[in-house]
């Protein structure tokens, strides 16, 4: 690699995996990732737009590269600055405008088209330093072209044992405090066949886990190939997936309550590869707000999907996300919310303050919670929440469970990884089971994470991934 790129990324795992994929279709071109934005020759911001924060760090970041870019110009190297992700779809046009010295904006779907952006900056760059006025040669390209990005990119390159993997992307929901329908654009689902592919790709390379991706993952159907034929949903999916040898451990995330279906309940009780926690997020516990949010389903449709989720597949844990303080919630609305959560036990979760986003039909609804309410509201409940998942973690102590040990812990001859339930486990043992799933007993619930030993296979002790197999 002749040139060095850094890409920084804010958001969800879908712009996580999206970054690799810049990342791999610039590869040809001679680019090579570096974690030091201070010596890159190009510098990727890939963006999130769900709350105004997202956003706000975006200008901040630019301010600091801006100074990268300066002082490389004073040494006769040119750095180029990108923005990509929901802002730059959301906002390009006012980046390219306020921003004189971004050379790129490109939005969500369009990142096959990047080494073409980058020969056309370039080009200009070259006719600029002939002489020539060349004034605007900055490249906006916030399309949602007609032809998918993925049937475009290179081969995905992968790094350790656990992996991401888009099956999915865009949204329908229209939920009413969110833009992911208007960054990410209509819902579409990738083939099973390229999917299939992806996966076995990524497992001859040492994979041993994926995470399927989607904004709205469970609502994937996709085609068996690129030609008709009846969609496969996610459950389908999973079972073909579960096939693939060498592939241990499959999750998903994000779903939403209403595309639960069936198949996709009966795979959590048939495939064992699939791990017996879901990150369903749920927003509200009161059946006002949901409908004020468009969430399309009761408190009680969620509890009634939890109900046959746990049945299918018994010890089955949920983590969710929650927003308080959307427009007409009430303190009737959050006590709901919090007697929920108390109902459920979610094992972890991630709660925000709602943030009218521009465009969303949120934005304009009245009733809005004074900010002193919303802040209460959220102490209060990440302390409930917080319990919830303290608790569990102590309810783990003693437990054996498979981790997959994807890293070096902080200790020397310290190994980490991610338990079934996404905590971060670590545990002293010899190298050769890093990119491993180890058996381990945890043996200390500590604040952020659990310590393990190695439990040897007779050793005993009640196993986590046992499950009872029941009818849904
Ligand atoms: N597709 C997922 C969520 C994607 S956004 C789903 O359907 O649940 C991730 C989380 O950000 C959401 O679950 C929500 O809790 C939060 N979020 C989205 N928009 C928000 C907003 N305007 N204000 C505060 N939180 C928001
Ligand atoms: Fe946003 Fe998720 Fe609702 Fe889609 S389903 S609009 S991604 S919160
Ligand atoms: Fe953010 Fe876009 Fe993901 S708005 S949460 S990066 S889909």
């Amino acid at each position: 690699m002749t040139k060095k790129l850094h890409i920084k990324t804010f958001g969800c795992q879908m712009n996580v995996y999206d970054s690799q994929r810049m990342a791999d279709v610039l590869a040809p071109l001679g680019y090579g990732a570096t974690d030091s934005a201070e010596t890159a020759d190009m510098i990727i911001l890939n963006t999130c737009h769900i709350r105004e924060k997202a956003a706000e760090k975006l200008y901040s970041e630019l301010g600091r590269y801006k100074n990268v870019q300066d002082q490389r110009r004073a040494r006769g190297s040119d750095t180029l600055i990108a923005v990509a992700g929901c802002v730059a779809q959301a906002e390009g046009a006012e980046i390219m405008r306020r921003v004189p010295y971004v050379d790129i904006v490109l939005g969500p779907q369009t990142y096959h088209r990047l080494p073409e952006m980058v020969a056309q900056v370039t080009r200009a760059r070259d006719v600029k330093s002939n002489g020539v006025n060349c004034r605007g040669q900055g490249v906006l390209d916030i399309d949602f072209p007609a032809e998918p990005k993925f049937d475009f990119l290179p081969d995905v390159r992968v790094e350790g044992p656990s992996a991401f993997l888009s099956v999915q992307e865009g949204c329908d929901k229209f939920c009413t405090f969110c833009v992911v329908p208007y960054t990410r654009g209509a819902e579409y689902s990738r083939n099973v066949a390229d999917v299939l592919a992806e996966a076995r790709h990524m497992v001859e390379r040492g994979v041993r886990e994926i995470t399927l991706l989607g904004q709205n993952v469970n609502a994937y159907h996709g085609r068996r190939n690129s030609g008709s034929g009846r969609p496969a949903g996610l459950g389908e999916l999973i079972r073909e997936l579960a096939d693939v040898d060498g592939l241990d451990r499959i999750r998903y995330t994000t779903s939403h309550p209403v595309d639960m279906d069936a198949k996709l309940i009966q795979a959590h009780r048939d495939v064992s590869e699939l791990v017996p926690f879901l990150h369903l997020p749920v927003q509200s516990g009161s059946d006002n707000i949901l409908h004020r949010m468009n969430r399309r389903h009761t408190r009680d449709d969620y509890l009634r999907v939890i109900e046959k989720l746990v049945t299918a597949r018994p010890g089955l844990k949920l983590s969710s996300d929650f927003i308080v303080g959307f427009p007409g919630e009430s303190d009737t609305d959050f006590e709901a919310t919090l007697a929920l959560v108390s109902e459920v036990g979610f094992i972890q979760a991630f709660s925000f303050i709602y943030s009218p986003r521009p465009g969303t039909p949120g934005a304009s609804l009245a009733d809005r919670v004074p900010e002193d309410v919303q802040s209460d509201r959220l102490t209060t409940l990440q302390a409930l929440l917080n319990d919830n998942q303290q608790a569990f973690n102590q309810s783990c102590v003693g437990e054996v469970m498979p981790v997959l040990l994807d890293r070096h812990g902080r200790k020397p001859g310290q190994l980490a990884g991610r338990s079934p339930y996404m905590q971060a486990v670590h545990v002293m043992g010899p190298e050769t089971l890093l990119g491993e799933i180890a058996q381990l007993r945890i043996i200390e619930a500590l604040p952020n994470s659990l310590s393990a030993i190695l439990a040897s296979p007779d050793a005993g002790g009640r196993s986590m991934q046992e499950t009872r197999r029941v009818a849904v």
